[in-house]
């Protein structure tokens, strides 16, 4: 009987995993009832989902997770509200069915006014709707995801959201949960945002809406590293600088690549040398020993998903298998499992 990674790190912070419907039965299940006590889920609670079509909602899927999480005892974080991708385009539709942007443009300027309010509107109706059936039942909500892209000008990604409403649509977002579920958790979600740059526009941006009494309480890290970047020293200077502001830190996607480059490529996980899970191992335990030490500004460390045999990370960029987590496609417990469970 192997340890449960939420008992080994239950002093210090929630373990969560991301799942889809299936793995809510059979031999996944079990390793999430064992070692997990918080899930998101990795897709059905997203816009397209929840929403496909105007005003026609689909809760089925999202309503089957928080069933299985009341009943197993654990927690949700809710992913994710507000975001420019997986949402479907008729929310960025003018009144007479045009784009709103087309290739990063605004199509009719002078529409401006008249469009920003029926986006506002759109995502103001979707967050009420989801904010309303599941106020109580969520831990974190990720409010917004992804709205900074370092390489734009000002910061921000020009996403339709921003091109058309500019940061109203994050500001309302966070207005509106705040004042629906007052008792959850608000977090702001992005990726790299252990890079310092990244690291420090979203700062910006959070400190600005907290000086405008907007309640953010914390960011989320997908952190969706690889074997050598980020170094384990920027990801603790993001976690304390978010700390020093008062705010709580979330590990929300949880990956490591075993990748580096975009051209190696192994077809299956027998072919993956055991040099570089060693790597893993080593990295992940890194990575624990920080998280452990800063587990007073962490208050979950979720993985983007239970095991091997399912990532979002196989065939991406190009076809080849990854190993990102600590289980195997067996499901068993990898190198990188006993490497976090023996931390020094
Ligand atoms: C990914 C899912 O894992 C995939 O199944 C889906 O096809 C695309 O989205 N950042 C996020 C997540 O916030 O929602 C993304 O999830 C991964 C990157």
């Amino acid at each position: 009987e192997i340890p449960a990674l939420k008992e080994v790190f239950e002093d210090y912070f929630d373990m969560g995993a991301a799942v889809e419907l299936n793995h809510l039965n059979g031999p996944h299940q079990e390793i999430l009832d064992k070692h997990f006590n918080s899930i998101v889920a990795e897709n059905v609670m997203k816009p397209e989902t929840i929403q496909p079509t105007e005003g026609n909602f689909n809760w089925a899927q999202a309503d089957a997770m928080f069933d299985y999480a009341e009943e197993k005892g654990k927690l949700v974080r809710f992913h994710t509200l507000v975001w420019h991708s997986q949402t479907p385009d008729w929310f960025f539709m003018d009144a007479v069915g045009d784009p709103m942007v087309v290739d990063g443009e605004i199509l009719k300027p002078e529409n401006l006014e008249e469009n920003k309010a029926l986006l506002l509107e759109r995502m103001e109706t979707h967050v009420r709707s989801v904010v309303e059936r599941y106020k109580g039942r969520v831990d974190s909500w990720d409010v917004v995801n992804e709205v900074i892209d370092p390489n734009e000008l000002d910061g921000f990604r020009k996403s339709e959201y921003y091109l058309i409403t500019g940061t109203d649509f994050i500001h309302r977002a966070f207005e509106i949960v705040a004042e629906m579920d007052p008792d959850s958790k608000l977090f702001y979600n992005d990726y790299n945002s252990h890079q310092p740059a990244k690291r420090d526009f979203i700062y910006d941006m959070v400190v600005d809406m907290l000086n405008n009494g907007i309640r953010v309480d914390g960011i989320g890290h997908q952190t969706h590293i690889n074997l050598e970047y980020p170094s384990i020293q920027y990801i603790r200077e993001s976690i304390v600088k978010f700390a020093d502001l008062g705010l709580d830190n979330q590990i929300t996607e949880l990956d490591i690549d075993i990748y580096t480059n975009d051209t190696e490529a192994f077809g299956s996980a027998d072919e993956i040398p055991e040099e570089m899970l060693t790597l893993q191992a080593i990295r992940y335990q890194e990575l624990f020993t920080v998280f452990r030490e800063l587990g007073d500004h962490i208050s979950n460390v979720t993985f983007w998903g239970i095991a091997d045999d399912h990532s979002w990370l196989h065939n991406r960029p190009i076809p080849r298998r990854n190993a990102p987590f600590v289980f195997d496609e067996q499901l068993q417990a990898k190198e990188s499992f006993w490497s976090i469970i023996n931390l020094e």
